[in-house]
């Protein structure tokens, strides 16, 4: 077997792989999403399912690419050969990744178009009322959504292309703690508003009585999607693993560092929207519009703004990379394409493809017109979709996968190499073999109402 370029430590791979985790989705996806299920009962879930789905999943990733030393297909293919119906779960991983990327750096587009707003002073004195219509007329804008959403594919492909280790793996050091300081100096913020202890109540009274039948899968969905899981993203970053690194406690870090963020950015966002009277339920547009609104209070919306937006920018790009580097080691592995190529032809296409994502605000075909129809525009059907039904599907294939049919002397030893956490190796197979494939198939038939 060919040896693989290396993260340099296990810091560097920790800090990379939750560079993949932490992103969009535990700053933007998480509260809005927590908003509109309601709150507190939907977080209790969404906790339920991080630690007895997300992580037994996210160990089996990362065991099975650093066994393999190979991207999804390709892992798949040395594990059970090159026929194998197994194979559909690194297939479909390959299409979660590409679909997502596709309507996420829509979102990251509008992260950067924020930063250009701080920058420029265009937030600076902003009055609480005029934080919506920017929004709003960000988000209806044909030409800024196309243009952001192509610039930040650019980046994406610019890093990806010059090699997984060096370039994320360095600045991962830097910005992810930065981010993590900027996220806590909000919070210090957050705490001392009027609205807080209403917030807190929200996020964390656990209130069943505003949780539809979808909410579980939501939760779900939202599980997998923030931790990057089910589509080989989690895999991919195993394969360049070392062997004398625990698998277990990386995963372990990962997973409390994504799941903290994500219940900080909703300790941040509520108290806003409850001490200026909007609405807990008001969309994608959430951070975009209470974090300028906290700025301005602040009265630093210019420097603060500036960094805020651009950590998040840069915690975007950070899970984007990982995206994008499951179509791209696919290509390289499989197809033996240079990593040049094979980056910039797949971020050109998950580039096109998210144009009709960058249209949803102000198409009437992608946008208003589709909602008529089916209730959802192109991009939240996407999004609903992608993170809801594929990335639990990946997930229930590679928890039967790792369960049933892995060789047992690989499967242990990819566990224990490394690692302290030896005692848990017997608990971690039986949640693989029975809780986390029911409890995926449950929430999925109770979400189509069939129990
Ligand atoms: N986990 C990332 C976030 O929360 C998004 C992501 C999903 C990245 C799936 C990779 C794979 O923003």
């Amino acid at each position: 077997m060919k040896q693989r370029t290396h993260w340099e430590s296990r810091v560097g791979f920790v800090l990379a792989a939750s560079g993949s985790a932490v992103g969009l989705g535990n700053i933007w996806k998480f509260p809005y999403v927590t908003g509109e299920n309601g709150g507190g009962f939907f977080v209790l879930v969404y906790l339920i399912c991080v630690a007895l789905v997300g992580l037994p999943v996210m160990i089996a990733e990362i065991l099975i690419g650093r066994s393999t030393q190979n991207s999804p297909v390709g892992a798949f293919k040395s594990l059970s050969g090159t026929k194998s119906p197994w194979l559909s779960i690194g297939y479909l991983g390959l299409f979660s990744s590409f679909i997502i990327l596709s309507f996420y750096s829509v979102v990251a587009g509008w992260s950067m178009h924020y930063t250009w707003l701080s920058v420029s002073g265009q937030l600076a004195d902003l009055k609480p009322a005029e934080a919506e219509p920017i929004f709003d007329q960000l988000f209806q804008s044909t030409r800024m959504n196309l243009f952001w959403h192509m610039i930040f594919i650019g980046l994406t492909v610019g890093v990806v292309f010059k090699g997984i280790s060096k370039g994320v793996e360095r600045w991962s050091r830097i910005l992810m703690p930065a981010l993590f300081i900027m996220m806590l100096i909000l919070l210090g913020k957050a705490i001392f508003m009027d609205g807080f202890s209403q917030a807190f109540q929200f996020v964390f009274g656990f209130n069943a009585l505003k949780f539809s039948s979808t909410g579980a899968l939501k939760a779900l969905g939202q599980a997998f999607f923030s931790l990057s899981l089910g589509m080989g993203a989690m895999l991919t970053y195993g394969s360049y693993l070392r062997n004398q690194d625990g698998i277990v406690e990386a995963s372990v870090t990962i997973s409390i560092l994504d799941t903290a963020i994500a219940l900080i950015s909703s300790l941040i966002l509520f108290p806003i929207i409850f001490s200026y009277g909007m609405e807990p339920a008001a969309g994608p547009g959430l951070v975009f519009i209470s974090i300028p609104i906290a700025l301005s209070q602040m009265g630093s919306t210019t420097i603060f703004g500036t960094l805020f937006f651009a950590l998040l920018v840069f915690a975007a790009l950070t899970s984007a990379i990982s995206m994008l580097e499951v179509s791209a080691s696919y290509l390289i592995d499989e197809k033996k394409w240079t990593r040049v190529r094979a980056t910039v032809v797949a971020g050109l296409a998950a580039g096109l493809f998210g144009i009709p994502s960058a249209l949803s605000g102000g198409n009437w075909i992608f946008g208003s017109g589709l909602i008529s129809l089916i209730g959802k525009n192109w991009f939240d059907s996407l999004d609903y979709l992608a993170s809801n039904w594929m990335l639990p599907l990946g997930g229930l294939g590679i928890a039967i996968f790792t369960a049933w049919r892995m060789n047992e002397a690989l499967r242990s030893k990819g566990f224990l190499s490394g690692s302290n956490l030896r005692i848990f190796y017997k608990i971690w197979l039986l949640l693989l073999k029975f809780l986390v494939p029911i409890a995926i198939v449950l929430i999925f038939l109770h979400a189509i109402n069939l129990i």
